[in-house]
């Protein structure tokens, strides 16, 4: 079954909360969403393998250790995983980027592609999907049935706010892909929303509504 973490932190349950908050304008709710990508990307890349590298201070040679970013490819799931990318991208700039384009139809809640733009070489590169919202976990779970068809080393899905629902729907269907989020919600309404929740991500991110 997939592990889900949910990352605790102060200064990202702070953040989220004032996310939350209906009255907070779209510069503050995208300023903060960014903020919160980049607290939880330190989290979500912990285990990143290392290399060791010999490098020269101003008084003598050392081994040091690097990440190799090229390796590391963050997917964002359109349009509101944009909202997450640049946040990640601060700390680990020499990260890949793909995005998959997926909408919700209105009757049914299931996902249907529109865009898929991958970097080469995915056999060998490791996956970090992002998603501020794990609702139903329908497009989540079609982008990453997408992506393990690239054969990708690794997988890893992270969003913001989870519902037990999505969550569920990724246990069952991707059990191996651990869950990274913020907060774990109380459940979906009619809608698809989740609850309490922040209200439409992509809407918030851009201003569009
Ligand atoms: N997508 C959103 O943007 N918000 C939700 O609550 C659920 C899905």
């Amino acid at each position: 079954m997939s592990s889900i973490h949910v990352i605790d932190h102060p200064l990202v349950q702070h953040k989220l909360t004032l996310m939350r908050r209906k009255d907070a304008s779209t510069n503050s709710f995208r300023r903060l969403l960014g903020e919160l990508a980049t607290l939880m990307a330190y989290e979500v890349t912990r285990d990143m393998p290392l290399q060791d590298i010999e490098i020269e201070t101003p008084l003598e040679t050392m081994t040091g250790h690097v990440i190799d970013g090229k390796k590391l490819v963050l997917i964002s799931i359109l349009r509101a995983g944009n909202g997450f990318l640049d946040g990640m991208l601060d700390v680990v700039p020499g990260a890949r980027v793909g995005h998959i384009g997926l909408y919700r139809d209105p009757k049914t809640l299931q996902a249907v592609e529109y865009y898929f733009k991958m970097p080469s070489g995915m056999n060998e590169r490791d996956v970090i999907v992002v998603d501020p919202m794990l609702a139903t976990g329908n497009s989540a779970s079609a982008a990453l049935t997408r992506i393990k068809h690239l054969q990708p080393r690794s997988i890893k899905f992270v969003c913001l706010l989870a519902a037990p629902e999505g969550i569920a729907r990724l246990q069952e269907a991707h059990p191996e892909v651990p869950i990274y989020t913020a907060a774990v919600d109380r459940q979906l309404n009619e809608h698809g929303y989740i609850l309490p929740g922040l209200g439409d991500a992509g809407d918030r991110i851009f201003g569009t509504k």
